[in-house]
């Protein structure tokens, strides 16, 4: 359908999250003159952010310094991170936590001072956190507090991204925007621009179980990838280890359980009592998530059992009270108690640590494309995210953004096409994908599994009609971006004939720096992967 209704701004910001509106706050301030618009596909704390408990990495704490915090995000980082790109998040890092403490988020203090504790992979305590283990909602409020104080910047809540417009010399020049009843924006418009930022997060509800929010359906990836994107190293999916186990039928949003409970001293358990991480690494419980996720899908396949253990019954009440009350509560809602019971957890899809690449101020390669957050790959996560690494990256890298944008703001052009999707598939589909994408291209991958969720991708019809009424718009929108950007996350982990960090081959179970040490992009040719 064309376009019911047009707006326009200097700079469109897609996604609401720690990336989104950081972004759109330093813009503003940056330069007060730029019309700004945010657009959210939901509402404004519906997204990742939200959700994040253990909390945010950088350089604070006495003794610990950004190159520490360097090493230890390599490491995690398997051979696979831009060694400047993570140079510029640690260096950066603590003057962006100061930043977001002076923006009005409360942080936990203990006798004065900031509280750091310690997750997975890191050799300090550098992880600042609030309200316990509420760290994201607590930033979530923040930065929604500093939007509503900014009433020049625009915002569209429940307003999917289709697709961006290009501009005659292929940068672009708006977006279209599926809008569910806002006032006169309603159903499909377009906001007309001269600057996109993309933060709208990541691709969990590519698998059947996540801990990502039912909004992560990889779309941001997807209408870079048709504007002309590179998308990089999909394949590096990473699967938190400690999630609740709910039953083999529990699908969507999983609770998470916070490294940061191990930080604190739970530790993984089998069936019989065994604390099986030690030995597996100087680390133990709290070595990096990548290997931890391993471990624990290695003995559930040795035990034949669908989860472990996590003991954390010697925190007690009163800690688990006040330092976990979230988690306390989700378990409880769950029917366990972790002051006496253990919590049964498993692995399951956390962090998408590709996404659309960008250089060290965010660009996409598509002028006027920015790209910032989970949606984007900047290079600091590598094969495997470090805990905590990824506000930090969302908070740094927008306000690099938000730096060179204003600079290099493109004149204003008009829209010259409109790269919708001629079909879609039916948004019926997704669970049977989720399914498909899980069992073949889950924690553990070989080259006849990937194959076989690429022949069932491929048989998918991508034919339903975009201007049919009774296709229910945006179930179908999202179901197509996942579709494609599982198609091309299966392409990606089939390409990648290693074991490296979160991608683990079964049919080549060594890392190999000889021939597989590059990147794995993805792009679109003749509207092709
Ligand atoms: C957690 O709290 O375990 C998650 C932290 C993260 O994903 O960085």
């Amino acid at each position: 359908p064309e376009p019911g209704w047009t707006t326009r701004a200097d700079v469109v910001v897609i996604g609401s999250g720690i990336a989104g509106l950081t972004a759109a706050l330093r813009i503003h301030a940056a330069d007060r003159s730029l019309k700004l618009l945010v657009v959210t596909k939901d509402v404004l704390n519906a997204g990742s952010t939200q959700w994040a408990q253990g909390g945010i990495a950088a350089a604070l704490g006495p003794g610990d310094t950004p190159e520490q915090h360097l090493t230890d995000t390599l490491v995690a980082g398997a051979g696979a991170c831009d060694v400047d790109a993570v140079r510029v998040l640690v260096t950066e890092g603590p003057d962006a936590v100061r930043e977001l403490i002076a923006l009005g988020t409360e942080f936990d203090h203990h006798d004065g001072e900031l509280s750091l504790t310690r997750e997975g992979g890191h050799h300090r305590d550098r992880i600042a956190h609030a309200g316990g283990d509420a760290t994201g909602a607590e930033i979530q409020r923040s930065l929604i507090a500093a939007v509503e104080r900014a009433p020049e910047i625009e915002v569209i809540q429940h307003a999917l991204a289709v697709d961006l417009l290009p501009a005659a010399d292929g940068g672009v020049a708006g977006v279209t925007l599926h809008v569910l009843g806002e006032g006169q924006r309603d159903g499909v418009g377009a906001a007309h621009c001269r600057a996109i930022v993309l933060a709208s997060g990541g691709l969990g509800q590519v698998f059947s179980q996540s801990t990502n929010p039912s909004v992560s359906t990889g779309d941001g990836m997807a209408v870079a990838l048709r504007a002309g994107a590179t998308l990089r190293d999909l394949e590096f999916v990473q699967f938190h280890p400690t999630v609740m186990y709910l039953g083999p039928d529990s699908q969507g949003q999983q609770p998470l359980i916070s490294e940061a409970v191990r930080g604190e001293g739970a530790f993984l358990v089998d069936f019989e009592g065994n604390r099986f991480m030690q030995g597996q690494h100087e680390l133990a419980d709290l070595a990096p998530r990548d290997v931890v996720a391993k471990a624990i899908t290695r003995r559930m396949l040795e035990t034949g059992r669908a989860h472990m253990w996590l003991d954390a019954r010697h925190l007690g009440a009163e800690f688990w009270g006040r330092r976990f009350p979230t988690i306390l509560a989700v378990c409880r809602e769950h029917g366990v108690d972790p002051v006496t019971e253990l919590i049964p957890v498993a692995p399951a899809q956390h962090y998408a640590s590709g996404g659309v690449a960008t250089d060290l101020d965010g660009r996409s390669g598509v002028p006027g494309l920015y790209a910032t957050g989970e949606v984007a790959c900047s290079g600091v996560h590598g094969a495997n995210r470090l805990a905590s690494n990824s506000l930090l990256e969302g908070l740094v890298f927008s306000r690099r953004i938000a730096q060179v944008l204003p600079g290099e703001l493109r004149p204003w052009a008009e829209p010259v096409d409109d790269r919708r999707p001629a079909g879609l598939v039916d948004w019926s589909a997704r669970p049977d994908l989720q399914a498909t994408m899980t069992t073949r291209v889950g924690v553990l991958r070989s080259a006849e599994g990937i194959g076989e969720a690429l022949a069932w991708l491929g048989a998918q019809p991508t034919d339903n009609p975009t201007d049919d009424p009774t296709v229910p718009g945006v179930d179908g929108w999202e179901t197509t971006n996942l579709h494609v950007i599982s198609t091309a996350l299966a392409a990606a982990a089939l390409r990648r004939e290693e074991t490296r960090g979160s991608h683990w081959r079964e049919d080549f179970p060594e890392r190999d720096d000889r021939t597989q040490a590059g990147h794995i992009d993805t792009r679109l040719v003749d509207g092709r992967l």
